[in-house]
């Protein structure tokens, strides 16, 4: 497939990371870094920062985001964050179905799906995580597993709705882990994605969806990863944490 380049999506995952008086310095840092790169630059950053990192953003060309959020509207949830806060604190966009979520709190696709409309209901866009286990790559089920994730996840979701998706594959094997895939198995895997998303909600969805790698991504492999047909954009987990190190993958040409 003849994929029409576009400008090109670096979102930076803090995980659980940063205090607010760190987060405001650092998009203090990189914003003039970043007043006239062509890429979309985002930033996924921890709940209690989302206001005032996107306050601290406001003048800039950086989108804020967060990287969780509840499936239900509003209730007795308790420790729970809905889609209208995370709207109502400056959030664009909210990245689901991280493989940390998945493992660690026992997320399944049901629950992601829920999310996943919840988000758009309330005009936040979405990463979309998938990725396989390096027990399913070593079992030859990699392409099945994202397959069936990506239908499971996306399940309802119209071909209008896909517009305001992303999707991210990361290998749960190369995630923190310091193995990146080779920018082969990179592309290959996310062409058979665009490929999937081709099947259920035809070519030119397909064509338009970005598709983001993401696990162990750094400022030496960033540029062979990008260089890929089918590589729209990349998470960065680790080395997003810095200024200097994001802008050095921003800016690896
Ligand atoms: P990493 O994390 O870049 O530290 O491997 C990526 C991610 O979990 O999104």
């Amino acid at each position: 497939m003849d994929i029409a380049k576009r400008p090109h999506v670096f979102v930076g995952n803090w995980k659980m990371y940063k205090t607010i008086p760190e987060t405001i310095e650092y998009i203090k840092e990189l914003t003039p870094l970043v007043a006239s790169a062509l890429s979309n630059v985002c930033l996924a950053v921890p709940f209690t920062a989302i206001r005032a990192a996107a306050e601290a953003a406001k003048e800039s060309n950086i989108l804020i985001g967060a990287q969780n959020m509840s499936a239900e509207a509003e209730g007795a949830f308790t420790g729970e964050i809905s889609a209208a806060m995370l709207k109502d604190a400056g959030a664009q966009f909210v990245i689901l179905g991280h493989s940390e979520r998945r493992r660690l709190y026992c997320e399944d696709d049901n629950l992601i799906n829920r999310k996943l409309k919840m988000a758009l209901k309330n005009n936040l866009k979405v990463i979309l995580c998938v990725g396989e286990t390096l027990q399913q790559r070593e079992e030859g089920r990699d392409k099945e597993v994202l397959k069936q994730q990506l239908i499971a996840n996306l399940v309802g979701i119209t071909k209008e709705q896909l517009k305001d998706i992303k999707i991210a594959y990361e290998p749960v094997w190369a995630i923190g882990t310091g193995k990146t895939a080779t920018p082969e198995i990179a592309e290959e895997t996310h062409k058979f994605c665009r490929q999937t998303i081709s099947s259920e909600w035809g070519e030119e969805a397909a064509r338009g969806v970005d598709l983001l790698y993401g696990g162990s991504v750094n400022a030496e492999n960033a540029k062979a990863l990008i260089g890929q047909p089918d590589i729209d954009g990349l998470l960065i987990g680790g080395a997003s944490l810095a200024v200097d190190t994001f802008y050095r993958i921003i800016t690896y040409y």
